[in-house]
């Protein structure tokens, strides 16, 4: 097998290779710091405020895509084959203002000025793929900027205005996206990567699935990154050595999606961005819970194989894919074994995977006819927030009675975990509130929720209860603000 011993990516127009990089260099940084890039900012260096959003084009299934990303947390050997585009790459001609550029001017949406690149690079991706937003997909693309001093009012003026602006047909991404593609695929040379700053915080980019697995058997405790909005913050926020780290973003082999007769199945490297589509058209149930996960920096490029791997008892998909009865795939060198998610969590920061595995795969078993389901978020701020309590429920129910529960919820213990006594009282019983009530009632016997700065434990008790209504309510047709939101949907 082919091995190279550096990092080749585009950046703007530029070709640039790097031998001397480090598993934990951040995007921002090489940014800031070696290329003077400094339209890019840095504000809270944990991808949450938006500041450093960056596009990166990679090549997928869907062709060329260029997505918004957090610089901060993004990882330099995660970039290998990548187009890296910065605000400073917008201006046409002679320095000619883009048309977002030009909106976010007229529209006095440059407010502070700091936060302004990053808002700009975020409109930026959304006019690429959709020069005709709705205020309401503008809002979800700006759900990982924050404006602090809460001007949203002339930003999403600017954003509008953009739309009107024109101009796609001279955009530079746009009109050379063949080229580039081009380029791109001329640096897909097959070989496995193997970098380090000078002999040290060493990165490995494996070429393929198997040679991933045998990179894993080879190397002790060795950090698997995905997306790295989780393994981002370790380094920035805990100056943590994730040495060796192998890099599985780009790996092809991980972004698969297939649908069949036995349901879906997510390759581990799917963005949540990539799994919407057919996720949500196959469980159209989540499509309110999706879009609350993360901004659209992270979902781009969070995976759902790392929001389960990372064994987090607040993650938000385990709830949801527990009670959908889904299975984990997990590979070595040794084949591949397969193992519903629910027995994944063994205990808080405890999970069966041996060092030397990985999640291969999702499994999610298609919904039966007669399945009532949804998904729950309770966060304190409505976006980009991690939840107090999340929450999946599958019900099955014969002409009047329940006849099957899966009620799964994260945020009420050391790990996701299934209300048995909950559905216990629940299997059997009439379909009705009351007996709803009497299952949410036994939920206190399930859990013994913790306080945190998320939320108290009697706050999480309580909204446990109470989501399981609301599910009942929903699935019976009672829910008075669901009927609202539908009137005025209409
Ligand atoms: C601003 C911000 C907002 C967030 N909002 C949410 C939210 O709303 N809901 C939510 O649930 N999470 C949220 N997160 C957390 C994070 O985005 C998710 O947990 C995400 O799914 C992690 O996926 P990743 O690909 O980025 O994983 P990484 O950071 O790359 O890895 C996470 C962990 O999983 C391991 N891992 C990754 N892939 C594999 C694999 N295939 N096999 C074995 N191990 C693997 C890594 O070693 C690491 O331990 C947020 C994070 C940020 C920064
Ligand atoms: S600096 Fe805040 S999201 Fe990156
Ligand atoms: S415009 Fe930057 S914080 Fe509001």
């Amino acid at each position: 097998m082919a091995r190279r011993n550096h990092l080749h990516f585009i950046l703007n127009d530029a070709p640039v290779s790097l031998a001397e990089i480090g598993a934990s260099d951040t995007l921002l940084d090489f940014l800031r710091l070696h290329c003077n890039l400094t339209g890019t900012k840095e504000g809270c260096a944990e991808g949450d405020c938006g500041a450093c959003t960056v596009l990166v084009g990679r090549r997928s299934a869907r062709g060329l895509v260029y997505e918004a990303v957090n610089a901060c947390i993004r990882l330099m050997p995660s970039l290998d084959g990548c187009h890296v585009v910065t605000v400073e790459h917008l201006s046409g001609q002679g320095g000619a203002l883009h048309p977002v550029q030009q909106a976010m001017l007229d529209h006095h949406g440059s407010q502070c000025g700091f936060c302004t690149p990053g808002i700009v690079m975020s409109l930026y991706a959304l006019w690429m793929d959709n020069p005709k937003p709705s205020v309401a997909e503008i809002e979800v693309a700006l759900q990982g900027n924050l404006c602090r001093c809460t001007g949203y009012a002339p930003i999403l003026r600017a954003a509008r205005a953009a739309s009107e602006m024109g101009g796609q047909g001279m955009d530079a991404l746009i009109s050379h996206r063949a080229e580039m593609d081009t380029r791109l695929a001329a640096l897909a040379d097959g070989a496995r990567v193997e970098l380090s700053r000078s002999g040290a915080d060493r990165a490995i980019i494996p070429a393929s699935l198997a040679d991933l697995a045998e990179v894993l058997a080879a190397h002790e405790n060795p950090t698997i990154v995905a997306g790295s909005t989780d393994v981002g913050l370790w380094i920035t926020k805990h100056m943590r050595d994730i040495s060796p780290a192998v890099f599985i973003t780009n790996l092809a082999e991980l972004q698969t999606i297939t649908q069949d007769a036995s349901g879906l199945t997510l390759g581990a490297g799917v963005s949540y961005t990539d799994a919407a589509p057919a996720l949500l058209a196959a469980y159209p149930q989540l499509a309110e819970f999706w879009p609350r996960i993360g901004g659209a920096q992270v979902r781009n490029m969070g995976t759902v194989g790392g929001n389960v791997a990372n064994g987090s008892p607040i993650g938000d998909t385990p709830p949801v894919l527990i009670a959908l009865g889904a299975e984990l795939a997990l590979t070595s060198t040794r084949g591949t074994r397969r193992i519903p998610v629910q027995d994944f969590f063994i205990a808080y920061g405890k999970q069966d995977r041996a060092a030397d595995e990985f999640v291969s795969a999702l499994h999610i078993p298609p919904l039966p006819a007669d399945a009532l389901f949804c998904g729950y978020k309770v966060t304190k701020r409505r976006d980009e927030d991690i939840s107090a309590v999340a929450a999946g429920f599958l019900v099955q129910k014969d002409g009047y009675n329940v006849t099957f529960a899966r009620l799964a919820y994260g945020g009420m213990a050391g790990t996701p975990l299934r209300a048995k006594k909950a559905e216990a009282a629940l299997i059997g019983q009439p379909f009705t509130r009351e007996s709803f009530a009497a299952a949410a009632r036994a939920i206190a016997d399930d859990f013994t929720p913790l306080t945190d700065w998320r939320a108290s434990k009697e706050y999480r008790a309580t909204v446990a209860a109470n989501l399981l209504l609301r599910f009942y309510d929903q699935m019976a047709g009672e829910d008075e603000t669901l009927t609202l939101r539908q009137e005025n949907v209409a």
